[in-house]
């Protein structure tokens, strides 16, 4: 049974004040039923102590946005997923749309992110999608089926199982159109598939596999109410103490 798993990824946003206060309201709105559903909150990286502190006596994870594939060394304005772990961080977003489309992460970089996360402790929250152009020419199974290949290349099932994969199709990102629960099953049914065919049917049915793009308290329920979707990864809406707690009610 897979437990269900709401994260809410703040993007460059807050602030040294508001991202402790939105940290505390989505502990204290969330505090009966946190035990139904994995949560966790994902601030830039400069605000995770803070919310780390903010959350310790709730059942809330905190996760990074981006973590870098080697410990330590000269690698300039980078952060470690060691560094992350050390400062009480569970998660790590790898691959996140923006960092591929905006930043120009490539497959090969974001496979490095994952197996580095593993390697330091970390949770990685591998995310996948496609453009819309790729989904008009009916590429959307081509090109997740490439990301998730590509991302988790050279890992064993043991490594695969702490991470957790996102579908997140690009067009539904901060634009107000969110794939149709139809759509969405469709698709995280075929990378449930692929994992069984990639590892083994056990690790298929483990894998949680979560829905990200625009994400509000309206389409929750009924995003959550799909086989194959286990949790939602929430951008906007997060930013909201009680849209968010409205979202985790909903996967509840
Ligand atoms: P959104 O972002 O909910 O604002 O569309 C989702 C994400 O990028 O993870």
């Amino acid at each position: 049974m897979r437990k269900p798993f709401v994260a809410g990824n703040w993007k460059m946003n807050t602030d040294s004040h508001t991202s402790v206060s939105l940290a505390e309201a989505v502990a204290s709105g969330s505090s009966d039923i946190a035990e139904q559903v994995h949560i966790a909150v994902i601030p830039p990286f400069v605000y995770i102590p803070a919310v780390v502190k903010a959350v310790s006596n709730a059942r809330i994870a905190v996760g990074a946005q981006d973590v870098y594939y080697e410990q330590k060394g000269a690698f300039t304005g980078e952060i470690s997923s060691s560094m992350l772990k050390d400062i009480g961080c569970t998660y790590a977003l790898c691959g996140h749309s923006e960092r591929r489309h905006v930043i120009g992460e490539t497959d090969e970089l974001v496979n490095k992110k994952v197996g580095a996360a593993i390697s330091g402790g970390l949770l990685p929250i591998l995310c996948v999608g496609e453009l819309i152009e790729q989904r008009k020419a009916s590429q959307t199974e081509q090109v997740v089926t490439k990301q998730i290949k590509n991302g988790l290349q050279g890992l064993s099932a043991g490594k695969v199982s702490a991470v957790t994969i996102a579908y997140e199709p690009v067009w539904a990102i901060g634009t107000g159109l969110t794939a149709t629960p139809q759509q969405a099953q469709e698709v995280h049914a075929l990378i449930r598939k692929l994992i069984g065919e990639m590892y083994d049917s056990q690790l298929a049915g483990e894998i949680r596999i979560l829905y990200g793009g625009s994400v509000k308290p309206s389409n929750a329920a009924e995003l959550m109410a799909q086989a194959d979707i286990d949790g939602l990864l929430v951008g906007g809406a997060s930013l909201k103490a009680d849209d968010f707690v409205s979202i985790i009610q909903a996967a509840a």
